[in-house]
Protein backbone atom coordinates (compact mmCIF):
# COMPACT_ATOMS: atom_id res chain seq x y z
CA UNK A 1 0.00 0.00 0.00
CA UNK A 2 1.02 3.30 -0.98
CA UNK A 3 2.40 5.16 2.44
CA UNK A 4 1.81 9.46 2.10
CA UNK A 5 5.19 11.26 2.37
CA UNK A 6 5.26 14.23 4.80
CA UNK A 7 7.02 17.13 5.43
CA UNK A 8 7.67 18.46 8.67
CA UNK A 9 7.34 21.84 8.84
CA UNK A 10 9.06 24.11 12.15
CA UNK A 11 7.19 26.88 13.34
CA UNK A 12 9.30 30.09 14.94
CA UNK A 13 9.60 31.90 17.53
CA UNK A 14 7.32 29.70 18.97
CA UNK A 15 9.68 26.48 18.85
CA UNK A 16 7.17 23.78 17.39
CA UNK A 17 6.81 21.35 14.62
CA UNK A 18 4.19 19.95 12.40
CA UNK A 19 3.54 17.55 9.80
CA UNK A 20 2.56 18.07 6.20
CA UNK A 21 1.25 15.24 4.10
CA UNK A 22 2.02 15.86 0.29
CA UNK A 23 -1.08 17.78 -1.59
CA UNK A 24 -1.91 19.33 1.55
CA UNK A 25 -1.90 23.39 2.29
CA UNK A 26 0.36 24.20 5.14
CA UNK A 27 -3.05 25.74 7.01
CA UNK A 28 -5.21 22.47 6.56
CA UNK A 29 -1.93 20.69 8.00
CA UNK A 30 -1.60 23.09 10.83
CA UNK A 31 -5.28 22.34 11.87
CA UNK A 32 -5.04 18.76 11.26
CA UNK A 33 -1.91 18.97 14.02
CA UNK A 34 -3.54 21.00 16.39
CA UNK A 35 -1.80 24.09 15.74
CA UNK A 36 -3.19 27.22 16.09
CA UNK A 37 -2.83 29.69 13.75
CA UNK A 38 -5.06 32.31 12.79
CA UNK A 39 -6.93 32.42 9.66
CA UNK A 40 -10.56 33.14 8.19
CA UNK A 41 -11.20 32.73 4.10
CA UNK A 42 -8.99 30.11 3.24
CA UNK A 43 -8.07 31.42 -0.08
CA UNK A 44 -5.31 33.47 0.41
CA UNK A 45 -7.59 36.89 0.41
CA UNK A 46 -7.78 37.98 4.27
CA UNK A 47 -3.92 37.56 5.23
CA UNK A 48 -4.48 36.29 9.02
CA UNK A 49 -2.39 33.49 8.36
CA UNK A 50 0.44 35.26 7.01
CA UNK A 51 3.66 33.37 7.45
CA UNK A 52 7.71 33.67 6.00
CA UNK A 53 9.96 31.06 4.35
CA UNK A 54 13.33 30.97 6.38
CA UNK A 55 14.66 27.50 4.97
CA UNK A 56 13.17 24.81 2.36
CA UNK A 57 11.28 24.79 -0.99
CA UNK A 58 7.81 25.86 -1.49
CA UNK A 59 5.44 26.53 -3.99
CA UNK A 60 2.19 28.82 -4.12
CA UNK A 61 -0.69 26.20 -4.81
CA UNK A 62 -2.68 29.48 -6.59
CA UNK A 63 0.12 30.05 -9.62
CA UNK A 64 2.47 27.19 -8.91
CA UNK A 65 4.96 29.55 -8.32
CA UNK A 66 7.89 28.97 -6.15
CA UNK A 67 8.62 30.61 -2.83
CA UNK A 68 12.10 32.31 -2.30
CA UNK A 69 14.00 32.45 1.09
CA UNK A 70 12.84 35.46 2.84
CA UNK A 71 9.47 36.07 1.16
CA UNK A 72 5.89 36.02 2.76
CA UNK A 73 3.14 33.35 2.20
CA UNK A 74 -0.29 32.59 2.87
CA UNK A 75 -0.46 29.21 4.87
CA UNK A 76 -3.56 28.14 2.98
CA UNK A 77 -1.98 28.65 -0.61
CA UNK A 78 1.22 27.27 0.63
CA UNK A 79 1.94 23.67 0.02
CA UNK A 80 5.82 22.37 1.18
CA UNK A 81 8.02 20.74 -1.37
CA UNK A 82 10.99 19.95 1.08
CA UNK A 83 11.05 20.13 4.84
CA UNK A 84 10.49 23.92 5.82
CA UNK A 85 11.42 26.41 8.86
CA UNK A 86 8.45 29.18 8.83
CA UNK A 87 8.43 32.38 11.19
CA UNK A 88 4.92 32.81 11.96
CA UNK A 89 4.23 35.74 14.13
CA UNK A 90 0.76 35.28 15.51
CA UNK A 91 1.49 31.10 16.52
CA UNK A 92 2.14 31.15 20.55
CA UNK A 93 3.97 28.63 21.87
CA UNK A 94 3.45 26.85 24.92
CA UNK A 95 3.56 29.21 27.89
CA UNK A 96 4.05 32.30 25.84
CA UNK A 97 0.61 34.04 25.54
CA UNK A 98 0.27 36.36 28.47
CA UNK A 99 -2.31 36.49 30.58
CA UNK A 100 -5.24 38.69 30.40
CA UNK A 101 -8.35 39.64 32.27
CA UNK A 102 -11.86 38.67 31.08
CA UNK A 103 -15.47 38.73 32.15
CA UNK A 104 -17.30 35.76 32.16
CA UNK A 105 -21.30 34.79 32.77
CA UNK A 106 -22.18 31.98 34.42
CA UNK A 107 -24.09 29.69 32.66
CA UNK A 108 -24.00 26.48 34.72
CA UNK A 109 -22.99 25.22 38.35
CA UNK A 110 -23.82 21.57 38.78
CA UNK A 111 -23.25 19.36 41.79
CA UNK A 112 -21.25 16.40 39.10
CA UNK A 113 -20.16 14.38 43.02
CA UNK A 114 -20.30 14.65 46.59
CA UNK A 115 -18.15 17.40 46.37
CA UNK A 116 -17.01 18.42 42.64
CA UNK A 117 -18.33 21.34 40.59
CA UNK A 118 -18.95 21.46 37.23
CA UNK A 119 -19.03 25.23 36.47
CA UNK A 120 -19.55 26.42 32.69
CA UNK A 121 -18.46 30.24 31.89
CA UNK A 122 -19.47 31.89 28.83
CA UNK A 123 -16.44 34.82 28.34
CA UNK A 124 -17.36 37.82 26.95
CA UNK A 125 -14.80 39.53 24.11
CA UNK A 126 -14.33 35.09 23.62
CA UNK A 127 -12.51 35.88 20.50
CA UNK A 128 -9.82 37.40 21.90
CA UNK A 129 -9.35 34.41 23.93
CA UNK A 130 -6.83 32.28 22.85
CA UNK A 131 -5.27 29.45 25.29
CA UNK A 132 -3.52 26.06 24.64
CA UNK A 133 -5.47 22.87 26.12
CA UNK A 134 -4.01 22.39 29.47
CA UNK A 135 -3.74 25.66 30.70
CA UNK A 136 -5.33 26.99 33.80
CA UNK A 137 -6.69 30.26 35.45
CA UNK A 138 -7.26 32.03 38.18
CA UNK A 139 -10.91 33.34 39.56
CA UNK A 140 -10.56 36.91 41.00
CA UNK A 141 -13.30 37.19 43.47
CA UNK A 142 -12.75 41.12 45.20
CA UNK A 143 -11.12 41.42 48.60
CA UNK A 144 -9.63 37.65 47.98
CA UNK A 145 -6.73 35.96 46.81
CA UNK A 146 -7.09 34.74 42.90
CA UNK A 147 -8.11 30.77 42.98
CA UNK A 148 -6.52 28.88 40.58
CA UNK A 149 -8.30 25.96 38.37
CA UNK A 150 -7.12 24.06 35.11
CA UNK A 151 -9.50 24.53 32.20
CA UNK A 152 -11.44 21.10 31.65
CA UNK A 153 -12.47 22.19 27.83
CA UNK A 154 -10.66 22.42 24.57
CA UNK A 155 -9.74 25.49 23.23
CA UNK A 156 -12.08 25.77 20.19
CA UNK A 157 -14.95 25.61 22.51
CA UNK A 158 -17.38 28.07 23.00
CA UNK A 159 -17.52 28.08 26.99
CA UNK A 160 -15.29 27.52 29.58
CA UNK A 161 -15.62 24.35 31.94
CA UNK A 162 -13.97 24.00 35.21
CA UNK A 163 -14.38 21.52 37.67
CA UNK A 164 -14.02 22.84 41.42
CA UNK A 165 -13.62 20.63 44.45
CA UNK A 166 -15.19 22.11 47.12
CA UNK A 167 -15.29 21.03 50.75
CA UNK A 168 -16.17 23.09 53.71
CA UNK A 169 -12.82 22.54 55.09
CA UNK A 170 -11.55 24.24 51.55
CA UNK A 171 -12.67 28.02 52.11
CA UNK A 172 -11.38 29.74 49.26
CA UNK A 173 -12.56 27.38 46.81
CA UNK A 174 -16.19 27.29 48.52
CA UNK A 175 -16.16 31.04 48.41
CA UNK A 176 -15.96 30.97 44.67
CA UNK A 177 -18.84 28.25 44.69
CA UNK A 178 -20.75 30.29 46.64
CA UNK A 179 -19.87 33.34 44.42
CA UNK A 180 -20.87 31.29 41.19
CA UNK A 181 -23.96 29.84 42.42
CA UNK A 182 -25.08 33.55 43.45
CA UNK A 183 -24.95 33.86 39.51
CA UNK A 184 -23.98 37.42 37.79
CA UNK A 185 -20.21 37.55 36.32
CA UNK A 186 -16.83 36.97 37.94
CA UNK A 187 -13.35 37.89 36.81
CA UNK A 188 -11.07 35.48 35.32
CA UNK A 189 -7.20 35.63 34.39
CA UNK A 190 -6.04 33.78 31.62
CA UNK A 191 -4.00 31.36 30.51
CA UNK A 192 -1.74 30.46 32.69
CA UNK A 193 0.78 27.43 32.19
CA UNK A 194 3.52 25.92 30.55
CA UNK A 195 2.36 22.26 30.92
CA UNK A 196 0.14 22.45 27.67
CA UNK A 197 -0.39 21.02 24.78
CA UNK A 198 0.32 23.67 21.51
CA UNK A 199 0.28 20.81 18.98
CA UNK A 200 -0.11 17.13 19.09
CA UNK A 201 2.83 15.25 20.47
CA UNK A 202 5.27 13.19 17.62
CA UNK A 203 5.03 10.17 20.84
CA UNK A 204 2.74 8.43 22.68
CA UNK A 205 1.32 10.26 25.41
CA UNK A 206 1.01 9.36 29.41
CA UNK A 207 -1.05 11.12 31.15
CA UNK A 208 -1.42 10.84 35.33
CA UNK A 209 -4.15 12.67 37.45
CA UNK A 210 -4.66 12.65 40.92
CA UNK A 211 -8.30 13.57 41.98
CA UNK A 212 -9.42 16.68 40.39
CA UNK A 213 -6.07 16.38 37.98
CA UNK A 214 -8.69 15.18 36.09
CA UNK A 215 -9.97 18.44 34.88
CA UNK A 216 -6.66 19.59 32.83
CA UNK A 217 -6.32 15.75 30.86
CA UNK A 218 -9.99 16.61 29.79
CA UNK A 219 -8.99 19.48 28.02
CA UNK A 220 -6.16 17.48 26.34
CA UNK A 221 -7.91 14.73 25.63
CA UNK A 222 -10.81 17.12 23.90
CA UNK A 223 -8.08 18.43 21.75
CA UNK A 224 -6.44 15.34 20.80
CA UNK A 225 -10.04 13.87 20.01
CA UNK A 226 -10.82 17.04 17.87
CA UNK A 227 -7.68 16.45 15.78
CA UNK A 228 -8.27 13.38 14.85
CA UNK A 229 -4.94 12.72 16.14
CA UNK A 230 -4.02 9.20 16.34
CA UNK A 231 -1.40 9.29 18.53
CA UNK A 232 -1.92 6.25 21.53
CA UNK A 233 -2.73 8.11 24.76
CA UNK A 234 -3.07 6.26 28.06
CA UNK A 235 -4.79 7.93 30.96
CA UNK A 236 -4.11 6.77 34.95
CA UNK A 237 -7.02 8.42 37.10
CA UNK A 238 -5.76 7.96 40.54
CA UNK A 239 -8.63 8.47 43.17
CA UNK A 240 -9.00 7.43 47.31
CA UNK A 241 -12.41 6.11 47.21
CA UNK A 242 -14.71 4.99 44.37
CA UNK A 243 -17.25 7.84 44.48
CA UNK A 244 -14.44 10.11 43.94
CA UNK A 245 -13.90 9.28 40.36
CA UNK A 246 -16.57 11.73 39.56
CA UNK A 247 -16.62 11.70 35.72
CA UNK A 248 -15.30 7.82 35.38
CA UNK A 249 -17.51 7.33 33.08
CA UNK A 250 -17.01 10.04 30.48
CA UNK A 251 -13.49 8.62 30.71
CA UNK A 252 -15.13 4.92 29.60
CA UNK A 253 -17.07 5.78 27.29
CA UNK A 254 -13.52 7.91 25.25
CA UNK A 255 -12.32 4.14 25.22
CA UNK A 256 -14.95 3.07 23.75
CA UNK A 257 -15.38 5.69 21.27
CA UNK A 258 -11.61 7.04 20.52
CA UNK A 259 -9.06 3.82 19.52
CA UNK A 260 -6.13 5.41 20.67
CA UNK A 261 -6.91 6.45 24.00
CA UNK A 262 -6.92 3.89 26.99
CA UNK A 263 -7.80 4.65 30.58
CA UNK A 264 -6.82 2.62 33.62
CA UNK A 265 -8.70 4.13 36.73
CA UNK A 266 -6.74 3.55 39.84
CA UNK A 267 -8.74 3.96 43.21
CA UNK A 268 -7.32 3.47 46.89
CA UNK A 269 -7.40 -0.38 47.93
CA UNK A 270 -8.32 0.42 51.39
CA UNK A 271 -10.30 2.66 53.29
CA UNK A 272 -7.34 3.64 55.65
CA UNK A 273 -5.50 5.05 53.28
CA UNK A 274 -3.99 8.46 53.53
CA UNK A 275 -3.03 10.45 50.38
CA UNK A 276 0.69 9.72 50.78
CA UNK A 277 -0.57 5.83 50.15
CA UNK A 278 -2.78 6.28 47.42
CA UNK A 279 -0.29 8.42 45.94
CA UNK A 280 2.29 6.13 45.81
CA UNK A 281 -0.19 3.19 44.58
CA UNK A 282 -0.75 5.51 41.54
CA UNK A 283 3.14 6.03 40.88
CA UNK A 284 3.54 2.30 41.63
CA UNK A 285 0.25 1.51 39.05
CA UNK A 286 2.09 4.19 36.05
CA UNK A 287 5.65 2.41 36.60
CA UNK A 288 4.10 -1.24 36.17
CA UNK A 289 2.42 0.27 32.99
CA UNK A 290 5.43 -1.37 30.73
CA UNK A 291 5.74 1.80 29.01
CA UNK A 292 9.18 2.58 26.89
CA UNK A 293 10.22 5.61 28.60
CA UNK A 294 12.38 6.91 26.09
CA UNK A 295 9.84 7.43 23.67
CA UNK A 296 6.60 9.05 25.53
CA UNK A 297 5.53 12.30 27.09
CA UNK A 298 4.10 12.34 30.07
CA UNK A 299 1.59 14.71 31.26
CA UNK A 300 0.71 14.81 35.40
CA UNK A 301 -1.24 16.77 37.12
CA UNK A 302 -1.81 16.36 41.15
CA UNK A 303 -0.68 17.35 44.22
CA UNK A 304 3.81 18.73 44.35
CA UNK A 305 3.92 15.22 46.59
CA UNK A 306 2.49 13.30 44.07
CA UNK A 307 4.27 14.63 40.88
CA UNK A 308 7.60 14.91 42.37
CA UNK A 309 6.84 11.31 43.16
CA UNK A 310 6.20 10.61 39.94
CA UNK A 311 8.70 12.63 38.33
CA UNK A 312 11.78 10.77 40.35
CA UNK A 313 10.32 7.62 39.65
CA UNK A 314 9.83 8.01 36.23
CA UNK A 315 13.50 9.61 35.24
CA UNK A 316 15.29 6.72 37.44
CA UNK A 317 13.05 4.42 34.75
CA UNK A 318 14.32 6.23 31.86
CA UNK A 319 12.25 9.02 31.17
CA UNK A 320 13.86 11.88 29.85
CA UNK A 321 13.15 15.22 32.39
CA UNK A 322 12.40 17.25 29.26
CA UNK A 323 9.21 14.84 28.32
CA UNK A 324 7.69 15.47 31.93
CA UNK A 325 5.24 18.51 31.98
CA UNK A 326 2.97 19.41 34.95
CA UNK A 327 2.01 22.77 36.53
CA UNK A 328 4.07 21.33 39.53
CA UNK A 329 7.07 21.93 37.72
CA UNK A 330 6.41 25.70 38.05
CA UNK A 331 4.01 27.00 40.64
CA UNK A 332 5.99 24.32 43.42
CA UNK A 333 9.49 24.30 42.04
CA UNK A 334 12.10 21.93 44.25
CA UNK A 335 14.84 24.13 45.85
S1 LIG B 1 -6.92 32.13 5.67
FE1 LIG B 1 -7.15 34.03 4.70
S2 LIG B 1 -5.28 34.25 3.64
FE2 LIG B 1 -5.15 32.30 4.47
Amino acid sequence: MATTEHRVVRVQPAGLSYRAAAGTDLLTAAAQRGVAVPSACRNGVCELCEARLVSGEAVNTRNQQMITIGERLMLCRTEALTDLELEIAAVMGAGENPPKLFQARVVEVKAISHDVYRVELSVKRRRELSFHAGQYLSVNLPDAEPCYFSIASSPSQTSIELHIQATPDWVSAQKVIDALTSGGEVTLELPHGKACLAAVPDKPVLMVAAGTGFAQMKSLVDYLRETGSEQTVTLYWGVRRPEDMYLRSLAEAWERDWSPFRFKPVIGDNEDNDWSGHHDQLVDAVLASGFDWGNVTVMASGSPAMVYTLLDALTEAGLPESEFYSDVLEYAPRS
